[in-house]
């Protein structure tokens, strides 16, 4: 049974978030029957809702709540899609949007890195017969480059798009306070992805769990999991299953030797050039109301050497946050055509001294509207901005590329 579609454009929040709520419990009690097919086309539309539930939602409270949904359930929803291989559904670009999920579009330059993901996670799925006598797709992908250039950003778009069976582990996932807990997590977690396959493993923050062996901060837990990584890793390769192990790492030096070797492609995710930085703006200021022009765009990735995407991000989310400021603090409003109340400056024509704070207790708090941003803006925030990536901390991620990388 599927909740009738109904027009979106007609139903209010409320009621996608009913609908989405309504459509993941049909779809447990499917997947619990044993109907794979049904529990996944009854999630795949739980999440459209949700998605445009959360674009059009302000409420960040009921955001998380709806996004905790999400995060609950989509796991499920894609591992059953890759275990018995369905071609059913797949989410819209707008519910993608609303619910977060980075595209590849979404990620500014590093067009080397998507090259290589591209070969190697989505042609084996889409295109499995490619594969055949001793061509055999890449196993293991290690990316590496300085902190905050979209590793972990990039992993996630491959996953949205491979829309294979996608593990997503961390350390903290695996670690265990318990004796051999933790070689049993990573041999379930191999023996998943199996099952599941075509099915990708990313591994993030890889050094924490695979540092040098033979280290003085070196226990025997760890280095117990270490070896269980390997030997799971070494199978993974000589495995004739699809399974790609990706993993992210900032401190690739850190990493054992013999993990290294198991990464077959070494892809290095380097700061973004001039033409990114372009490209990372525009994407993260998104729709937002703005007057930035083209030439503006220019100037600014121009005045931005050096960052990385996370940096940019940051400078981005506080221009956008000058029209606040702006608004709380102003003296002066002015009311427009629409019946909306912009602040102005004292000498514009219609301004009337008022402040937010009175707007609001007149009940007119909703009918305040917030300037667009302005270059002034991001002028105004880069003055302030510096990039968190030293020229040392890069100088050992160029070193470490020519001696061990293969693109990028
Ligand atoms: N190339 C990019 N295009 C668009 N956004 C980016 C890019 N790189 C980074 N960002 C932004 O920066 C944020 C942080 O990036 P991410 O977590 O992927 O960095 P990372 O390389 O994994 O860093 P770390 O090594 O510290 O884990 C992303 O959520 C994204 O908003
Ligand atoms: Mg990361």
């Amino acid at each position: 049974m599927v909740v009738s579609p109904v027009q979106i454009t007609t139903v209010t929040t409320r009621q996608l978030l009913e609908l989405a709520e309504k459509n993941v419990g049909l779809a447990v009690v499917e997947d619990r029957a044993g109907q794979p097919k049904k529990a996944y086309e009854l999630y795949m539309k739980a999440f459209e809702y949700a998605g445009i539930y959360l674009l059009n939602e302000n409420d960040p409270w009921l955001k998380r709540m709806n996004r905790q949904l999400f995060m609950d359930h989509y796991p499920r929803a894609i591992t059953i899609r890759g275990r018995h291989h369905l071609h059913g559904p797949s989410l819209s670009d707008k519910a993608k949007s609303g619910l977060g999920l980075a595209k590849l579009s979404d990620v500014g330059g590093l067009w080397a890195c998507k090259k290589v993901l591209d070969e190697a996670a989505i042609v084996p799925i889409q295109n499995p017969h490619f594969f055949t006598g001793k061509r055999q797709p890449w196993k293991a992908i290690l990316l590496y480059g300085p902190p905050g250039t979209g590793k972990t950003y990039l992993a996630n778009a491959i996953a949205t798009k491979a829309g294979s069976a996608f593990f997503s582990v961390s350390a903290s996932d695996i670690v265990s306070k318990w004796m051999g807990e933790s070689e049993k997590q990573v041999s379930i977690l191999f023996q998943q992805a199996r099952d599941a396959a075509p099915s990708i493993i990313f591994i993030d923050e890889i050094d924490s769990l695979c540092g040098a062996r033979g280290e003085n901060n070196e226990n025997e837990a760890s280095r117990r999991i270490k070896t269980e990584l390997l030997v799971r890793m070494q199978r993974a390769c000589n495995d004739e299953k699809n399974v790609l192990v990706l993993a992210a790492t900032n401190t690739p030096y850190a990493l054992d030797q013999a993990m290294r070797r198991r990464f077959n492609k070494r892809i290095y995710v380097p700061l973004p050039n001039v033409k990114a930085r372009e490209r990372i703006f525009k994407v993260h200021i998104g729709d937002t109301p703005h007057n930035l022009t083209e030439t503006d765009f220019e100037h600014l990735a121009r005045r931005t050497r050096g960052f990385s995407g996370s940096d940019i991000f940051c400078c981005v989310q506080d221009a956008l946050y000058e029209p606040v400021r702006a608004t709380c603090s102003a003296q002066f409003f002015r009311k427009t055509s629409e019946g909306m109340w912009v602040p102005c400056e004292r000498t514009q024509e219609g301004a009337i001294k008022i402040t937010r704070k009175k707007l609001n207790a007149k009940g007119l708090g909703s009918k305040i509207q917030l300037p667009p941003t302005t270059r002034a803006d991001f002028d105004k925030m880069l003055a302030r901005q510096k990039p968190t990536v030293s020229e040392d901390d890069l100088e050992v991620h160029k070193r470490f590329n020519k001696e061990f990388g293969n693109e990028g």
